[in-house]
């Protein structure tokens, strides 16, 4: 095992440990298998196999559409909610550089781990290179970055509300909404747009209302989700 993916793994085994989140966490060199027993949740994080490579291959125009212009020259992303990182892996994967921040320390723990493990892999490993993590909250981030920064797009998912219908997400979902919360979302979408260089990109669910009641300049509407263009350039 390499230096890099070996600190990752301690340091995913040392947050683990000390986890109030009821999640039992095992490891390895296959990726992440992460279990919520009191929920009877369980699935496996990893960027090379199973479900969130599975659903960074599947549908992902919308996003990428919306995360770039007709000139091709959104190069710089800043995902200010990495989540379980399958967004930045989409956008990685097609050629955009891209910052993850995550303010929840177990799930930082682990996208970190899996991105050591993509970067060891032979085939997938220069998608990993465009791809780096923090664990920072968003807004202080936004409010500490220089002027001069590079991120030409500022990527925000907030997490959506219970749907109506009672329709659950995916386990992955399940899992990060149990453990996760929207922390000072309106705050940090206030920031996005005074510091992104071109555009701030805002995913909804369909029917919600936009961020802090504004108008965005474009829309990309899929069936469940929609994702909200901020021009800032
Ligand atoms: C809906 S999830 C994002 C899912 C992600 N787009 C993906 O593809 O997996 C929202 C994430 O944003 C994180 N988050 C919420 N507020 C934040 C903040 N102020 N700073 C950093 N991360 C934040 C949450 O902890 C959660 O992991």
């Amino acid at each position: 095992m390499n230096p890099s993916l070996s600190a990752a793994l301690q340091s995913l085994q040392r947050h683990a440990s000390a986890s109030a989140d009821g999640l039992l966490i095992h490891a390895d060199t296959a990726g992440v298998e992460i279990d919520m027993p009191a929920a009877r949740l369980r699935f496996h994080h990893s960027f090379i196999s199973g479900p969130v490579a599975t659903r960074a291959a599947q549908s992902t125009q919308l996003l990428l559409k919306a995360c770039n212009n007709k000139q091709r020259n959104i190069d710089k992303i800043l995902d200010v909610t990495a989540g379980w990182g399958v967004d930045s892996y989409i956008l990685a994967r097609h050629g955009q550089r891209v910052t993850m921040l995550e303010q929840n320390q177990m799930v930082y723990a682990i996208v970190a781990y899996s991105l050591e493990l993509l970067a060891a892999d032979a085939a997938a490993g220069i998608t990993a290179g465009r791809m780096n993590i923090e664990h920072t909250d968003a807004t202080r981030y936004l409010h500490k970055l220089a002027n001069d920064h590079a991120y030409d797009c500022i990527y925000l998912d907030p997490m959506f509300s219970a749907h109506k219908s009672g329709a659950k997400p995916a386990k992955e979902m399940q899992i990060l909404q149990a453990i996760t919360a929207n922390v000072d979302i309106d705050a940090c979408f206030e920031s996005a747009l005074l510091k992104a260089r071109k555009r701030v990109v805002v995913k909804r669910a369909a029917k919600a209302p936009t961020l802090n009641q504004l108008k965005p300049d474009l829309v990309y509407r899929a069936k469940s989700v929609r994702f909200d263009v901020y021009l800032t350039a």
